[in-house]
């Protein structure tokens, strides 16, 4: 496990790589390692996967929608500050889909007012932001390795990554029943260790990962120079460099789209087909905060064929095919 945790550090540039079971524990541990008190309020984008929002329900916090910018789907970092609080504790963002947020504005917001950052790197192995790779802006980056994500593993697989000692060390000791001397217990931890196996399937794979990322925006660029200006593509900005886990496309028609497609032989899918605040577990909790934005995204978005097994053939006809709509 000690091998890629110092590959997957040296990989994003961060001082530190902890491995961890999974990107959920990821997210729980690094609220966990900061001890906010009960009820403190976390900030967090209205259109992501409902994992980030369980990390804070789980860590006994209340999330605090701000709904994403409708052209990268990211967190909007002019909204952030009006949802700011006494209450406020940290920011969760996320680099949805393989695009990074604009993170300067976002750690300007949050130094501003004395708050933690954390990164849900769980689709941006690779990605950058101004030349400075996901993981590396806030006080943690917590990755997923589930196996679709462009650095899969066989099974579950996690890890955090940190520039701050200190830091590193609680999430050591949290993943390991909060323990650092075998049978003395400091912390109220978890057993959330990166299984072994996976450790060395990721190190394996972790020396490809720029070529799967390269191939994603091959195939990508191959949607935007090519679908038919119906469909809303995903922006391009030279500030990014983005790694396309997700090539989206929105339109009014989705589900009409996505059954077409499937009649043609082209398996889509829709991340997301539900806001979390509309999700059966999120009642009670995400009651009153309305998000408009990730209503429509959730509403018209459409997750188009793009995997490193994809051809640019394969692409080629899905267009062809889509063009035809
Ligand atoms: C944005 C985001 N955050 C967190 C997670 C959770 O990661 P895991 O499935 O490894 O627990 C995922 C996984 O799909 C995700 O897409």
């Amino acid at each position: 496990m000690q091998t890629f945790e110092k590959e997957f550090a040296a990989y994003c540039n961060t001082k530190h790589c902890i491995g961890l079971a999974n990107g959920l524990d990821a997210l729980i541990l690094a609220l966990r390692a900061f001890n906010f008190p009960k009820g403190a309020e976390v900030i967090v984008p209205s259109n992501t996967y409902i994992a980030t929002i369980l990390s804070i329900v789980h860590n006994d916090l209340k999330p605090i929608l701000v709904e994403p910018d409708i052209t990268t789907y990211n967190i909007d970092s002019k909204k952030i500050e009006e949802k700011i609080t006494s209450k406020t504790a940290a920011i969760m963002v996320v680099h949805l889909y393989g695009k990074m947020c604009e993170m300067d504005s976002i750690n300007a917001v949050a130094k501003k007012h004395n708050l933690k950052v954390i990164e849900d790197c769980a689709q941006a192995h690779g990605a950058t932001y101004k030349n400075v790779k996901a993981g590396n802006w806030g006080n943690f980056g917590a990755f997923s390795f589930y196996p679709t994500k462009n650095l899969g593993a066989i099974a579950d697989a996690g890890a955090m990554t940190t520039n701050n000692d200190a830091l590193a060390d609680t999430i050591k000791t949290l993943r390991n029943y909060g323990s650092k001397i075998k049978y003395y217990n400091e912390l109220v931890g978890y057993n959330s260790r990166l299984d072994e196996v996976q450790a060395a399937f990721l190190s394996i794979k972790l020396k490809h990962l720029n070529k799967i990322n390269e191939h994603k925006r091959k195939l990508a660029g191959l949607y935007l120079q090519y679908l038919k200006s119906d469909f809303v593509k995903p922006i391009v900005h030279a500030d990014y460099y983005d790694v396309y886990h997700i090539f989206n496309i929105r339109h009014k028609k989705r589900n009409e789209l996505k059954d077409y497609l499937l009649k043609n032989d082209i398996k889509t899918d829709i991340h997301y087909p539900l806001a979390p605040n509309k999700q059966k577990a999120m009642i009670g909790i995400l009651d009153n905060q309305d998000t408009p934005i990730a209503e429509e995204i959730h509403q018209t978005t459409l997750s188009l064929p793009i995997s490193f097994y994809h051809t640019e053939q394969d692409i080629l006809r899905v267009i062809e095919v889509m063009n035809k709509f």
